[in-house]
Order: structure tokens, then C-alpha cells, then sequence
């Protein structure tokens, strides 16, 4: 049986006047790691914030592991420091005059652990992020990388049950992000810990979590495996979050069961309907670019389209088709002369929203 370590039931948190998170519920088993994405304000640190005790909801309960941390009907509110959390801030800012030793430290001290123990757990605690020659240096002496594990170390010497984490690679480069999130996955893994790490990068997030909780405005759009909110997307907005694609506006002109047709401007192409549409209907349909292929011959859904523009991406090319005035992007392996190509966009995987 799994078990839950971190519970979300219902939760609503109003800040000033505005009601920020609108019945937010989610569960995270043990070993789990959850990425939290959504757009700018949609209420992801408010939700962490609540988590940790930093926020106090107005509605709903909290669990982590066997306690209750917050529970509105009985008024049961944990402090911050009795919760089994640990917790990277968005902008994690180390204490400038202090060694990586004594910002891991700092903590511990706070909470009057014994200076013996102190120091094993420290220790302990540097050498698994890979920090162990690195504990008499200062902040500033220190690579972006280094500085963010030990934001992850200072969180960590706790021995927290659950962690979590708030954007903790946005002040990475690129490269940097992408070798850090497979280690972090790995640490967090190793530790046997629970995370719940916010991120606005669906790359990031499809990376590192075993689930995505999508919020927008307040409330969770969909959840669900990386594979799910891939390639399962339940509305236009989790389709555009999750994926690189094309979007095309037409109108429906016939539907059968699942499938139907959509027209524009000089086109027409079948799909698959991912929201109720009748004939008539102005609609939106969406294709992942990874979907559209370049066919020799004429077949159902193949249209034929001027390429304006072949762009070299380093590991493949990218293809800009004109569709009826839009961009139409796919990917390829060779670059290819301006000119008119048949494009095949497999119905199965052109959604109709
Ligand atoms: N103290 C506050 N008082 C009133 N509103 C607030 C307060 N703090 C945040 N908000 C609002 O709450 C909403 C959610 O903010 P939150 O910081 O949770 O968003 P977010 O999803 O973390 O965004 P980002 O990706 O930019 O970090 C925003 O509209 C924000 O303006
Ligand atoms: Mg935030």
C-alpha cells in the first residue's frame, strides 16, 4: 500500500482581499516527487506557503505524515518549526557573511540542537550534496550551482519527511538546469524523501516529477503522470502549457463520434475532438510540432505548404510552413530550400478544442 506523506484537502488561502487559492486538494505518497506548474500568479508559492505554515488558509486541512497540521473545522493550526517540512524559497538569498558551514548550521542552532550533533548532521549533510571541501567558503566565493545546494543543504539538515521547493533551479543556466534536475531527482530519490518543487518549466517539471499538479487561478486544472498531462490534456490551456505546438484556428464542418473536420481559409483537416464542438463551431485545434511529418505523397490529412524559413536547432532543423498567413512548426533533420512541401498532420494527434 502507498502511503500519503503530505495531504492537501480543500484548501482556500485569501490574501488581502483576494482569493488566491479556491479549493486546492492533492496527495503525495511516499518517495513521491510532485512539480507544482503554472502561470506567473496563479498561486503555487501560496500554496507552499500554506504547506509550510507561512500562510494560514481560511478553509480545508493539511496533513504531513501521521499529523495534523491544519485543520479549519477543528481550528488546529502547527507552527512553522513543528512541521516535518524542509524549504527552498523562490529567491533562496544564503546569509552573505556567513560560511556554507554556519548557513547549514544556523538552523540547528535556532533549535538548540546539541553542538556535537550539530556538527555530525552538517557534515552529513554537505558531503551528500557534494559540498564537503566547500565549508569555510562564503556565499560569494561559491558557483550559482554550489549556492543553490546549499539552500537544498540547509533544508535538508532537518531531516525533513517532505521538502519543499520553490522554483529551486530558476537561478541556474540553461546547461547547469538540465544536469541539476537529474541530480536533484536522484537526491531526493535517495533520501527517501517526498517533494513537492514548483517550477514554470513543463520540461523541468516532466523531468523530474512522477506527478504534475497544474494550477490556474487558484485551482488545480488537471493532475497527473507526465505521460497524462502530455499527452491527456483535458483543456486548451493544459495542451498549450505541456507541449511546443502549432495551433490552428478554423471552423467545425462535420463530426463523427470522436473524429471530425475542421476548415479555414483554403484548408481542411481531420481531428480529433477533445471538447464537446457541433458544426459551426469556431474552434482551435492543436498539434505537438514532434507530430508533423513531411510526406512524398498525397494522402488525407497532407497539405501542401510553402516553407518560409529552415532553422537550424543544433540537434534538428525546424520548419516554418505558411498556413493561411500563420505559422505552421515542425521538426526535421536536414535543412530543406524555401519552396512547396507536402506536410501530413496525423489526425490522431490534431485535438480540437
Ligand atoms: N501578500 C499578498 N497580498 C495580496 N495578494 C498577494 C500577496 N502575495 C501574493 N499575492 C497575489 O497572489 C497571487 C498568487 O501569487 P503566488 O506568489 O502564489 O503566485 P505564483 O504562482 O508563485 O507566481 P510566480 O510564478 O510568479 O512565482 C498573485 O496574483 C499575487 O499577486
Ligand atoms: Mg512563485
Amino acid at each position: 500500500m502507498t502511503e500519503i506523506e503530505l495531504s492537501v484537502q480543500d484548501l482556500h488561502v485569501t490574501l488581502g482581499k483576494n482569493h488566491i487559492l479556491k479549493g486546492v486538494s492533492l496527495d503525495v505518497n511516499r518517495g513521491e516527487i510532485v512539480a507544482l506548474l503554472g502561470p506567473s500568479g496563479s498561486g503555487k508559492t501560496t500554496l507552499l506557503r500554506a504547506i509550510a505554515g507561512l500562510e494560514l488558509p481560511t478553509q480545508g486541512s493539511i496533513r504531513i505524515g501521521e499529523q495534523k497540521v491544519f485543520e479549519s473545522a477543528t481550528k488546529t493550526e502547527v507552527s512553522v518549526e513543528k512541521r516535518a517540512l524542509g524549504f527552498v524559497f523562490q529567491s533562496y538569498a544564503l546569509w552573505p557573511h556567513r560560511t556554507v558551514y554556519q548557513n547549514v548550521a544556523y538552523g540547528l542552532k535556532l533549535r538548540k540542537t546539541p553542538a556535537g550533533e550539530t556538527k555530525e548532521r552538517v557534515h552529513a549533510v554537505l558531503k551528500n550534496l557534494g559540498l564537503g571541501d566547500l565549508n569555510e567558503r562564503h556565499p560569494h566565493q561559491l558557483s550559482g550551482g554550489q549556492q543553490q545546494r546549499v539552500a537544498l543543504a540547509r533544508s535538508l539538515v532537518y531531516n525533513p519527511r517532505v521538502i519543499l521547493l520553490d522554483e529551486p533551479l530558476s537561478n541556474l543556466d540553461a546547461k547547469l538546469r538540465e544536469e541539476a534536475r537529474i541530480w536533484l531527482r536522484q537526491l531526493i530519490i535517495d533520501l527517501n524523501l517526498s517533494a513537492v518543487c514548483v517550477t514554470h518549466d513543463q520540461a523541468e517539471a516532466m523531468a523530474m516529477a512522477d506527478k504534475i499538479v497544474l494550477l490556474k487561478e487558484g485551482v488545480i486544472e488537471q493532475a497527473g503522470t507526465p505521460q497524462e498531462m502530455y499527452g491527456e490534456p483535458k483543456s486548451l490551456f493544459v495542451a498549450e502549457f505541456m507541449g511546443a505546438n502549432n495551433t490552428i484556428a478554423g471552423r467545425i464542418t462535420r463530426v463523427d463520434g470522436d473524429s471530425a473536420q475542421i476548415e479555414g481559409n483554403g484548408w481542411s483537416l481531420q481531428g480529433r475532438l477533445r471538447s464537446p464542438l457541433q458544426v459551426g463551431d469556431q474552434a482551435t485545434a492543436i498539434i505537438r510540432l514532434e507530430k508533423i511529418r513531411l510526406a512524398k505523397e498525397l494522402l488525407e490529412n497532407t497539405l501542401r505548404l510553402p516553407l518560409t524559413a529552415s532553422v537550424y536547432l543544433g540537434n534538428a532543423w525546424e520548419y516554418v510552413f505558411n498556413l493561411a498567413g500563420s505559422n505552421l512548426r515542425a521538426y526535421g533533420s536536414e535543412a530543406m530550400a524555401p519552396g512547396e512541401q507536402l506536410v501530413d498532420i496525423p489526425a490522431d494527434h490534431l485535438w480540437l478544442f
